[in-house]
């Protein structure tokens, strides 16, 4: 698959097996070129005899502990030294091969690494495939909040092996599931029902069922965010379910999973697309049933104190003036997209009472 992107168009190859195309590119972009691995613990503890074996030999794998953690400036600096150990050149491909945080990390070391070299992601959990790996945004944490330092660069090609994703952890799978169903239920009708359709196909985590569920993914995220790099501000749609989402993360103390907060978040929003009149009942019933039968959760975990999202919603990043804003479903596979005045818009405040409404439907 071809993807638009920034700096040129990229290579995006999915499917069982994906990573064996990797030395045939390399061979064929890089020829002269040396090859520095930057690898996530347990991807490598499950799957780096995999890497190492499309790999030349000599080449660095410079392992990443796992975990948000390693998303930081110290992790990069060591990083970079490693590089600079080896004597690694502006001849250097860099590939990361992990998670999200991985992808994040060592897509951002190889942006700044002698004023930047190539990147090839590698992604090994879904919300990799489907998310993280494509659009080009690579960064780190720091102590005053997440991803504030980074880069936009696109990588010189994607490769998702299905294979990696049947050792997922259950929550991580689901995470990359949440990802998905909110580009389908966004921008894709029939994404959308193709995944209520191979429901048991996809909890099975088959590789066709996987393989079309990343290709059709990676092409929404791709589509998306080629039309906001001319300003449309289309790049908001994915933060459905995001709002509430992240305000539920915020009110856990970040102990719900990333994936469910996104999931009981477009529960909440759809309530509120509903009770603001754009949403109709039906669509809404199709995407709560849709979200619980994959496994996902709809309501808000025991506990949660509804005073503390609510907080959480005045600093969430598309708020203006402390006001909360939010993406408005308007039916299954598309989003409201102009204001009352006629102007392009992706995001909209609302009423006390319908945010009110949304929460109420997550039990809060
Ligand atoms: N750049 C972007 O556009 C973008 C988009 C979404 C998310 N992100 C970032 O992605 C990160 C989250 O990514 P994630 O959910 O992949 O988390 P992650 O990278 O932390 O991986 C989740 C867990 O799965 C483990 N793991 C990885 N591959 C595995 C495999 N094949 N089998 C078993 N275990 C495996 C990891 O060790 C880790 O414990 C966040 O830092 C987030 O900010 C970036």
């Amino acid at each position: 698959m071809e993807t638009p992107g920034q700096d040129a168009s990229y290579e995006i190859v999915v499917g069982a097996g994906a990573l064996q195309n990797l030395p045939g590119f390399l061979r064929e972009r890089y020829p002269d070129h040396r090859i520095a691995a930057i690898g996530d613990g347990e991807a490598l503890r499950r799957h780096g005899a995999r890497l190492r074996g499309v790999l030349p030999e000599e080449t660095p794998v410079l392992e990443v502990p796992p975990g948000e953690e390693s998303k930081s400036r110290a992790r990069k600096e060591r990083l970079e030294d490693a590089l600079f150990a080896r004597r690694l050149g502006r001849d250097t491909v860099v590939v990361g091969f992990g998670g999200g945080v991985v992808t994040d990390l060592a897509g951002f070391v190889a942006a700044t690494y002698l004023r930047g070299v190539p990147f090839v992601a590698c992604p090994t959990t879904l919300l990799a495939a489907v998310d993280a790996s494509v659009g080009g945004k690579t960064g780190i944490n720091t102590p005053h909040g997440k991803n504030l330092i980074g880069a936009i660069r696109q990588p010189a090609a994607v490769f998702a092996d299905t294979r990696f994703l049947e050792t997922l952890p259950e929550p991580e799978f689901l995470s990359g599931v949440a990802e998905a169903l909110k580009m389908a239920a966004t921008s894709d009708p029939d994404l959308f029902g193709e995944i209520e359709r191979g429901i048991p196909t996809l909890r099975a985590r088959e590789a066709a069922a996987l393989t079309r569920l990343i290709a059709a993914a990676v092409r929404i995220k791709a589509a998306v965010v080629s039309a906001d790099e001319q300003e449309s501000g289309l790049r908001e749609v994915l933060n459905f379910g995001h709002t509430i989402g992240h305000g539920l993360e915020n009110a856990t103390g970040y102990v719900l999973a990333h994936g469910a907060a996104v999931a009981v978040g477009m529960i909440a929003e759809s309530r509120m697309a509903l009770r603001a009149g754009f949403l109709k009942p039906a669509a809404e019933d199709r995407l709560h049933s849709l979200i619980g039968s994959v496994g996902l959760p709809v309501r808000a975990p025991d506990g949660v104190e509804r005073g503390r999202v609510l907080t959480a919603l005045r600093s969430d990043k598309k708020a203006r003036g402390g006001r909360p804003r939010f993406v408005m479903l308007e039916d299954i596979g598309r989003v409201r997209d102009r204001d009352r005045q006629g102007g392009t818009a992706y995001s909209y405040p609302l009423p006390a009472e319908v945010v009110d409404a949304g929460l109420r439907a997550i039990g809060l």
